[in-house]
């Protein structure tokens, strides 16, 4: 399923607000205070592989995936640049055929709200849950509905768009309303942090 916005388009011209050249700040606190200790990592929507790049740093076995073939040469650049072993695939998540139980740990930073439909999140969130282990964690970083800045920003879910659409999946561990990692001038986006473990059973 290809998304509805041409992220390509958006890599090759630079319109890449997200962009931070860096790991956002609440995958850092998430994996330090949890503490998750090294394991096989995915970042759903990996971009340019920020994320990617620290968990691998960190000792993950770190993967990122996104459906940007520039996203994912840039990510690639910077890992071979930065001499960090980590993997790269540039392919639609939802349409790649993964193997169930191939991850202990999923991220997404602002690729799991990019989703309008709720049926289609609820395949993303179906599709999360089957390839992470046993008690596998996902941590989604996802634009806010309770956001009051005006103009252009991230698509925005409500906690019950969220959790309507991932419960048959995961526990709901926290959902707790913080901001995007920013670096530009001005307000960052508001956001929300979920952190939700895989059912054992599906409800
Ligand atoms: C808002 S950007 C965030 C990029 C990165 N996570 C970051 O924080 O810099 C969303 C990313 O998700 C990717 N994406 C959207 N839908 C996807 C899908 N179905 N499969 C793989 N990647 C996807 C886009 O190409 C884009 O790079």
């Amino acid at each position: 399923m290809a998304s509805h916005i041409d992220f390509d388009e958006r890599y090759k011209t630079g319109n890449t607000p997200w962009e931070i050249n860096r790991p956002d700040l609440s995958l850092i606190d998430f994996v330090k205070e949890t503490p998750v200790p090294p394991c096989r990592a995915i970042d759903i929507g990996c971009g340019t592989g920020n994320n990617v790049l620290w968990l691998a740093q960190q000792n993950f076995q770190a993967t990122g995936y996104d459906l940007s073939p520039l996203a994912i040469k840039s990510a690639r650049k910077k890992a071979a640049v930065a001499r960090v072993n980590c993997s790269f695939v540039n392919t639609d998540f939802l349409l790649d055929e993964i193997a169930d139980n191939s991850f202990d740990f999923a991220f997404d930073r602002g690729c799991f709200h990019h989703i309008l439909d709720h049926d289609r999140r609820l395949a993303f969130a179906q599709k999360v849950g089957r390839i992470l282990s046993r008690d596998g964690i996902w941590l989604s970083l996802i634009g806010n509905t309770d956001e009051t800045r005006q103009g252009p920003g991230p698509p925005r879910l409500s906690a019950s768009q969220i959790s309507t659409a991932v419960e048959p999946y995961f526990q709901i561990i926290s959902i707790k309303s913080h901001h995007f990692d920013f670096d530009h001038e001005g307000i960052p986006a508001m956001n929300w942090v979920c952190q939700m473990k895989k059912r054992s059973i599906q409800q």
